[in-house]
């Protein structure tokens, strides 16, 4: 994914306060702009953990009965929201086993779904905006927000400290899908019968 920036994983918040075990069932939640790899990411996680993995706009979708972009054009961006909102919740509420969920690009930015995540842990896959833009471009996904660069651009800056206060963050740069699992796994310390996020993973400036 483009050049190293030789950054490293960083937590960004105080890691969860709940313990896996407490929750029933474990779920982590990808955070990112469009095209920061959330889907790809998600997928090989979920196949190396041995979880289940779930796309929220497909869940949407399935609950819609209709593709994002229909959404979009018959209901506008705010009822895209309501949509994601809803079928975010439901899905919260319906988590039989353990779980990988990549987010749309837009989640993460509205604080009740924020809010409602907040037992879980979640990642912000980071990623600068060229290589993004550049990355759109190439992707088959046609998305109804940020056509073009200007706007694409301005959701990007807009929303950039939301996706700051996920649980971890991942620069994604440089790195191919094992590393990154890898480095998602080892912060969050995924390994059965562990609780996530340990302590020695904060960095006294979180303090
Ligand atoms: C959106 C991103 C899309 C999708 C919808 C809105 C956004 O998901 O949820 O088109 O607001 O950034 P991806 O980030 O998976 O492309």
């Amino acid at each position: 994914m483009g050049a190293d920036l030789g950054l490293t994983t960083r937590l960004t918040t105080l890691p969860l306060l709940v313990s896996w075990s407490a929750m029933g069932v474990r779920a982590v939640f990808l955070v990112g702009f469009m095209a920061s790899g959330k889907s790809s990411v998600g997928q090989e996680l979920a196949r190396r953990l041995n979880w289940d993995f779930v796309d929220l706009d497909a869940h949407i979708e399935s609950r819609e009965r209709q593709t994002v972009p229909e959404i979009f054009r018959d209901r506008g961006e705010p009822g895209f929201r309501r949509a994601e909102a809803t079928a975010l919740r439901n899905l919260t509420e319906s988590l039989e086993c353990d779980t990988v969920v990549a987010l749309g690009g837009g989640t993460f930015a509205h604080p009740s779904n924020r809010e409602l995540l907040r037992p879980w842990p979640s990642v912000f896959l980071d990623a600068p905006l060229e290589e993004l833009w550049q990355r759109s471009r190439e992707d088959a996904t046609r998305r109804p927000l940020g056509e073009e660069l200007s706007e694409f651009a301005r959701l990007y800056e807009f929303r950039l400290p939301f996706y700051r206060q996920a649980t971890v963050t991942v620069v994604t740069s440089g790195k191919d899908l094992a590393s990154l699992c890898a480095e998602i796994e080892r912060t969050l310390q995924f390994r059965e019968g562990t609780e996530a996020a340990g302590s020695s993973q904060i960095s006294p400036d979180h303090f």
